[in-house]
């Protein structure tokens, strides 16, 4: 069964009921101060409603290596072995700490592609730099300077620099990147955690932000580049290594040029859909709650595919004891 001619009808909708799975799980967890509980409840539930999915799935991006992680494992196969081959990134709960602080923005996200499309990004940090749409391609560079990025943005935009908002990760190793920021006249969001959300506030205008700098995680890098293939933007990102380790890691994912700066393509490229529902609530979608009458949680879900554009945002009411 080939890929291009189910994608809409089989998997774009499945692929909520995936991540509302996730994130109604985790919110029972949500403000315990308990991340490895929270990720533990949305990794179970995730993995249960992606086994009732009729694709052949192998988890390219997941919850780390066999040996680290008993469910979905990278090289994991998911689905239930009828429809077409699927390569998957995931990440049940994005923002463990928000979750358990009850804070904002934390996310069940999930990206699907053909095989082979999606970069099979080891678990180390990625330097990234991402704008929203509109703006001519090549317009930010992982190789120019904050203050340059920042003065050809806001050129594009037609504003001046001291209008640019920059969001970062809240990390002591982004204290340069925060003062050339702030000396070069541009403004700061800083997050505690959680940059997919960071990234994709990009291309809200309703977030003010206007660019994203910073290293993150590389898995969650290539989540943001799969939303932004479909929502618009670009990024880039470069793979940072702090020891052999982290380098033997990249080269057993077959990665040889260490030093690489991928596009936006390079991260993620073909037909890609990407899902994500609100554990949280944040700017790109409100997080899980109880209905008022008590006997159920509603959810908000966006589900976005490359090759259409389509965005569509799902608002959801769950009966408690509900598996759909
Ligand atoms: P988790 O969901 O794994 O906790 O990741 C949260 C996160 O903030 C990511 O969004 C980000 O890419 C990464 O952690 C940054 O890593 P670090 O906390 O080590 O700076």
């Amino acid at each position: 069964m080939s890929f291009e001619s189910n994608l809409d009808r089989l998997l774009v909708l499945d692929l909520v009921r995936v991540t509302e799975a996730a994130a109604v799980s985790a919110a029972k967890l949500v403000g315990r101060g308990d991340e490895k509980a929270a990720d533990a409840a949305a990794v179970d539930a995730m993995r249960t409603a992606l086994n009732n999915m009729d694709i052949q799935g192998r988890v390219v991006i997941g919850e780390g290596e066999r040996d680290e992680a008993p469910m979905l494992f990278i090289g994991e196969e998911v689905g239930t072995g009828k429809g077409p081959r699927v390569d998957i990134a995931l990440d049940p709960l994005e923002g463990t700490t928000i979750a358990a602080k009850a804070m904002q923005n934390s996310l069940a996200v999930i990206a699907l592609s053909e095989e082979g499309e999606m970069l099979n990004a080891p678990d180390v940090y990625m330097d990234k730099v991402a704008v929203g749409p509109g703006y001519p391609d090549g317009i930010v560079d992982l190789d120019k300077t904050p203050t340059e990025n920042i003065k050809a943005v806001a050129e594009a935009k037609g504003c001046s620099v001291s209008d640019i908002l920059v969001c970062v990760l809240d990390r002591p190793r982004h204290g340069a990147i925060i003062d050339e920021v702030r000396a070069s006249g541009a403004r700061v969001k800083l997050i505690g955690d959680g940059d997919v959300a960071g990234i994709i506030d990009t291309t809200n205008p309703e977030t003010s932000v206007d660019i994203y700098m910073g290293s993150g995680g590389a898995p969650e890098g290539v989540l943001a580049a799969a939303a932004l293939r479909c929502i618009g933007g670009q990024m880039q990102g470069r793979l940072t290594f702090r020891n052999d380790d982290e380098r033997g890691r990249a080269e057993k994912w077959g990665i040889t040029d260490l030093n690489r700066k991928y596009s936006t393509n390079d991260l993620a490229s073909g037909d890609v859909i990407f899902a994500a529902t609100g554990v949280t609530d944040g700017y790109l979608l409100r997080g899980v709650h109880q209905t008022p009458d008590g006997t159920g949680y509603s959810t908000e879900s966006v589900v976005m595919r490359s090759k259409t554009g389509t965005v569509r945002w799902v608002r959801a009411e769950h009966n408690r004891h509900s598996n759909d």
